[in-house]
């Protein structure tokens, strides 16, 4: 794997979970990490396994106009990785405007904003540089009772598709990475009020720290999209074959019912 020594890698949602194992990968790989995310006592958590050169940024991505100050905080970036990222599993008539407003906030808008300053900043540069996005095998069918959530992963998936394509034609020394995660062992089940799910959905769950080592070597790779997992990797195929309402069927019975009582709104900050 090439060595990062010298580049400076600003991670998002990097207090948990895939985000906090690709920093850690960065790290290993001689990179600066900037950390991300709201929770600072779990940042520092994870800067501490980083090791070497570390910073810490808190910020809610969640809240509008944050994304360009964070950048701006976060200096040269040479690697930009839009990890953060929430969902709330329950039908869409129980949810309410507030959550759906910081989900598209969060999972599309600020990965966007962070996604054009760092294209924006780069302009006239010649080193390479590196954009990861993280969508999720979701953004390959509609998914009943996480239709907010998997239709920000479309959104995702074919806004990095279509900028490494743009950024391949233009020879430029960026690139840009999708990474479609199927069920990665991580907090996201538990806060999303997930989890009951069919035994075919427990079996393709990974580990999150194989998926970022699969998001991380895709991403040196210069690769359009990776999917971690010979399970995912063939749902998502044959749901292509199918028809969509058979997809978004195949989905509903896949991820099972919404648990109740309905967890917490969100983590607090500390
Ligand atoms: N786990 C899965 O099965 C799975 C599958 C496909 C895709 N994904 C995607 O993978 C990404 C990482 O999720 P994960 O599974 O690693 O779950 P996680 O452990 O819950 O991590 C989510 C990260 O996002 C951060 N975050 C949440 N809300 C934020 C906000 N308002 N502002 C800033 N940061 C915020 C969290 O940090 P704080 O709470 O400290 O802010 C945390 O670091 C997400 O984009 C998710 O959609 C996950």
């Amino acid at each position: 794997m090439a060595q990062l020594t010298g580049m400076r890698a600003l991670v998002t949602g990097a207090s948990s979970g895939i985000g906090a194992r690709i920093a850690v990968r960065l790290a290993a790989l001689g990179a600066h990490v900037i950390l991300t995310a709201r929770r600072k006592s779990a940042l520092e958590a994870v800067a501490k396994e980083c090791g070497g050169s570390t910073e810490i940024l808190v910020a809610d991505l969640g809240q509008p106009g944050i994304a360009t100050s964070l950048f701006e905080q976060a200096g040269t970036v040479d690697i930009l990785v839009n990890n953060a990222g929430f969902g709330y599993f329950k039908a869409f008539a129980d949810a309410d405007w507030e959550r759906d407003a910081e989900l598209i906030q969060l999972n599309v808008t600020a990965l966007v904003e962070l996604s054009r300053r760092f294209i924006d900043a780069r302009a006239g540069k010649t080193g390479h540089a590196y954009l990861l996005n993280v969508a999720s095998t979701a953004a390959y069918q509609a998914v009943p009772n996480f239709a907010v959530y998997a239709a920000s992963k479309v959104f995702v998936r074919n806004f990095t598709e279509a900028l490494h394509d743009e950024l391949v034609h233009a020879k430029s020394p960026v690139s840009a990475t999708c990474i479609c995660p199927g069920g990665t062992h991580t907090e996201f089940h538990e806060l999303a009020g997930a989890g009951d799910y069919s035994w075919i959905a427990n079996r393709s769950m990974l580990p999150a720290d194989h998926v970022a080592a699969l998001a991380v070597r895709a991403m040196l790779k210069r690769k359009r999209n990776v999917m971690p997992g010979f399970l995912n990797n063939l749902s998502s195929f044959m749901t292509r074959l199918a028809p969509r309402w058979l997809a978004s069927f195949m989905a509903t019975r896949v991820m099972g019912k919404p648990k109740r009582p309905l967890p917490a709104r969100t983590r607090s900050a500390a």
